[in-house]
């Protein structure tokens, strides 16, 4: 058979069905590692998560970190202590299981205290080192005590974490004042490598702009067979939820992944709503979330989201990837309201509970805790939610405050590791089931087959 020569119209026809692929490919192709549960290595090489589009409100701040021993530095030119401090973790409290240790308030926010005195909500979040670097733009926007609770896997990911919490310490003011971290280590933490030594060369300057890649720099300090311990093992979600839950110091806790960003002001506006909140009885306050395009800026308002939305370039948290997720919050209802942007109200009751649904919400911590059972991957907010409505919590969704998580998120195929964590956790998940139905058996809000 012979080949016949395109004429130039098929040519052309090809060049431009070419660009309006490549135009295609650019604009839905999602960031890389994009997922909000937490800290597990998707491979040795470790895919961080694609550069955040906006930047925290800081001057371009560059500084040297520590060529020298980084105790010398924590205590140059000022009094305060910029990192941990004595923090010796062969010792800590156990969790249950006898499989961690906890330092609970290992390094405390310089107003922390004062600010949860005078605050009835505080954040608590849990991260792995690598996905610290949403930190300083969750503390930009919320301005209040924030209680956050780190694994950190050995001696290295610890060097690493004192290095990029004193970075974030110089950058970025409300996580010096504000913000408290809690440490988990493994019980097999001192098996693990050794940095040689804790001075640590780094000639480059760092920028407050940039802790994303900061962190990505401190990030290649860890060998080898620290990655392959992280591989290995599965990430204590729900170990790190419970620690950050019972570090706040207020009345309400929130509960959210490091990777989620509450809308601008809103512990001022949380605060007002809260002073006259009177509940007799179990309630959580569901704050919706939705998926942000990275291209876009962070909506300022709900209006600003609203617009956002129609333009494609936002859309409900998981709602392509599993709409489960958060479908009862029914958004639709909270977007037709258009109400005071500033003073937070009720924007319905959530009546359609079901199960796998996981909103982030805010509740006086007095809720079940987070089943420690589950580990990695799977069943680890659901299962809890599930308790609260079994206990019989009721779910009110507040208007106008939001989170956002950037990046649309897609369909695709799961890791072979996170398909075998969820399927454990699948599996533990029926004795779960049966020993929630056992407790709460004579509670009369139960009506669920
Ligand atoms: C931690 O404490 C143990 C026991 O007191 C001691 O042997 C070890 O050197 C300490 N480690 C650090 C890093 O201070
Ligand atoms: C710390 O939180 C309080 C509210 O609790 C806030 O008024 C203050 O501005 C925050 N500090 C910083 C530096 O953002
Ligand atoms: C959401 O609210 C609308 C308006 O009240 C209602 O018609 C719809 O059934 C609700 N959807 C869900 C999923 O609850
Ligand atoms: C919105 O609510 C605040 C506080 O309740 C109030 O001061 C303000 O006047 C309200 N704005 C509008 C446009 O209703």
């Amino acid at each position: 058979m012979m080949l016949r020569i395109p004429n130039c119209t098929t040519i052309k026809i090809i060049l431009i069905l070419l660009v309006v692929n490549i135009f295609w490919l650019v604009r839905v192709y999602p960031p890389s590692g994009i997922d909000s549960n937490g800290g597990t290595i998707q491979s040795v090489k470790d895919i961080l998560p694609a550069t955040q589009k906006q930047t925290p409100r800081h001057q371009l701040v560059g500084f040297q970190l520590p060529t020298t021993q980084l105790e010398s530095f924590t205590h140059t030119n000022t009094n305060t202590v910029l990192t941990f401090e004595n923090i010796n973790l062969s010792y800590g409290r156990w969790d249950n299981q006898h499989i961690y240790k906890i330092k609970d308030f290992a390094l405390v926010g310089e107003q922390y205290a004062d600010s949860s005195k005078s605050s009835l909500v505080c954040l608590a979040t849990q991260s792995s080192i690598e996905r610290l670097f949403w930190l300083p733009q969750v503390a930009d926007n919320w301005r209040g005590p924030i209680s956050v609770a780190i694994f950190s896997a050995g001696h290295e990911e610890y060097t690493i974490l004192r290095y990029f919490v004193t970075y974030m310490r110089l950058c970025f003011p409300n996580i010096r004042a504000n913000t408290t971290f809690h440490i988990l280590v493994p019980r097999d933490y001192e098996k693990l490598p050794k940095v040689l030594t804790e001075s640590f060369n780094v000639k480059t300057k760092f920028y407050c702009q940039h802790p994303e890649r900061t962190l990505k720099i401190l990030l290649k300090l860890r060998s080898i067979n620290t990655l392959e311990w992280r591989q290995k093992n599965t990430y204590p979600q729900n170990h790190l939820r419970n620690v950050g839950r019972k570090g706040c110091q207020t009345k309400y806790v929130f509960l959210t992944d490091i990777d989620i960003v509450p809308s601008i002001n809103s512990v001022v506006q949380l605060n007002n709503f809260f002073k006259n909140v009177i509940c007799d009885g179990s309630c959580a306050y569901v704050i919706p979330t939705f998926e942000i395009d990275v291209r876009a800026t962070f909506p300022r308002t709900k209006s600003a989201l609203a617009i956002l939305i129609k333009k494609g370039l936002a859309r409900p948290f998981h709602e392509k990837v599993f709409i489960y997720n958060q479908y009862a919050t029914n958004f639709s209802k909270w977007l037709s309201k258009i109400e005071n942007e500033t003073s937070v109200t009720i924007s319905h009751t959530v009546t359609n509970f079901e199960f796998l649904y996981e909103p982030f919400y805010l509740t006086v911590d007095n809720a079940p805790a987070h089943d420690e059972r589950f580990n990695g991957y799977g069943f680890t907010r659901n299962s809890q939610v599930y308790e609260m409505y079994v206990a019989g919590f009721k779910f009110y969704v507040l208007s106008p405050v939001f989170t956002c998580h950037w990046g649309l998120q897609r369909k695709q195929a799961r890791p072979a590791w996170r398909e075998q964590q969820n399927n454990a956790n699948r599996k533990k998940f029926d004795a779960f089931k049966s020993e929630i139905f056992a407790r709460y058996k004579n509670n009369p809000h139960l009506k669920i087959k």
